[in-house]
């Protein structure tokens, strides 16, 4: 990854790629079909063949300041469970949860041109334009505490072109975790799914309950959280997985999302633990 210092000098002087410009894939590599739905042919390695164990010391090594910070990035359909394996993450590891679609929504709420441009597209389950997202998240990016803390992406890149406004920088990540879950559960969890106000926690109705009446009692929904929406939203996703697998395919790690929550995070934990003793094992040799 490129220094901090160069990077965020270069952020600045870098316009975004063109909206939308997207890499022809590579006929052996298709590894989706471009519009949704049913099976999907995705070559990569699940979890466990990739050659990853758990170690226990890869998170003294961090705390020592031994390796270099941890870098990630997660994917996956809409729904699939990203922002809730990023709590986990996050509270585990101590990266610096970066969002797309909160940093969004934050400019949503505060009601800024870049937000009100922004919900129309989410209101059509379609991309912002990088014209507001690129620049949102690579200076989010680039800011100390995800230099020191190292970061974890979710949500973004979604393109070809968001993925190369990071590679010009040098920015890759660790390891990429490509979550996978049918389909036809994904509507149900979207339907399903409210959010504490207060303390940003993701519920679902019937899978992740609230604990009690009061906490129920305050909980809101995602104004693109309908059917109607998140069938938008899965087809712009699938138009969009394939150039990402092909540019981080030396990284990629496709984990079962459609297990328990524990389940999917028990899988996440191996990977990122095996990342970080691979980081250390560099530093000691
Ligand atoms: P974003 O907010 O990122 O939405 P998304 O990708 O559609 O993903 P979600 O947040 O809906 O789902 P998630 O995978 O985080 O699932 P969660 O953990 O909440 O983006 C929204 C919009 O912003 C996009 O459509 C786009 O318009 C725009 N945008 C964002 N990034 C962009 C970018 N880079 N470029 C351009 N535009 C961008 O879980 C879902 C539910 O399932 C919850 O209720 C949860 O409790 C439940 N659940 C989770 N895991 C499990 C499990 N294992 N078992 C049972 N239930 C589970």
């Amino acid at each position: 990854m490129a220094s901090s210092t160069a990077a965020a000098a270069a952020v600045t002087s870098l316009l975004p790629p063109p909206v939308g410009a997207e890499r022809p894939v590579p006929q052996g590599r298709l590894l989706f079909r471009a519009s949704r739905a049913g099976s999907r042919p995705l070559r990569l390695n699940p979890a466990r063949h990739h050659g990853l164990s758990p170690a226990p010391r890869a998170a003294k090594a961090v705390e020592a300041g031994k390796a270099d910070p941890l870098n990630v990035m997660i994917a996956g359909a809409p729904a699939s469970g990203k922002g809730t394996q990023c709590e986990l993450i996050k509270a585990k590891y101590g990266l610096v949860h970066i969002s797309a679609g909160d940093l969004l929504r934050a400019e949503i709420a505060t009601g800024t041109d870049n937000g009100k441009q922004a919900k129309e597209f989410m209101e059509k389950g379609q991309l912002v334009p990088d014209e507001i997202v690129v620049n949102m998240v690579k200076g989010r990016l680039l800011q100390p505490d995800a230099q020191e803390k190292g970061w974890l992406l979710d949500g973004y890149p979604r393109s070809y072109s968001q993925a190369m406004a990071l590679e010009t920088l040098g920015i890759r990540p660790d390891i990429f975790i490509l979550l996978d879950v049918p389909d036809e559960l994904l509507v149900e969890r979207v339907v399903g799914r409210r959010l504490d106000p207060e303390t940003g926690k993701i519920y679902h109705l019937k899978y992740s309950p609230p604990e009690n009446e009061e906490i129920a009692s305050r909980l809101t929904q995602r104004f693109d959280d309908t059917e109607e929406k998140v069938k938008l939203r899965l087809q712009t996703h699938y138009q969009n997985i394939e150039s990402l697998v092909s540019i981080y395919e030396d990284v990629i790690v496709k984990v079962n999302g459609n297990t328990t929550v524990e389940g999917v995070f028990g899988e996440i934990e191996k990977l990122l633990t095996s990342s970080l003793d691979k980081k250390t094992e560099m530093v000691g040799s």
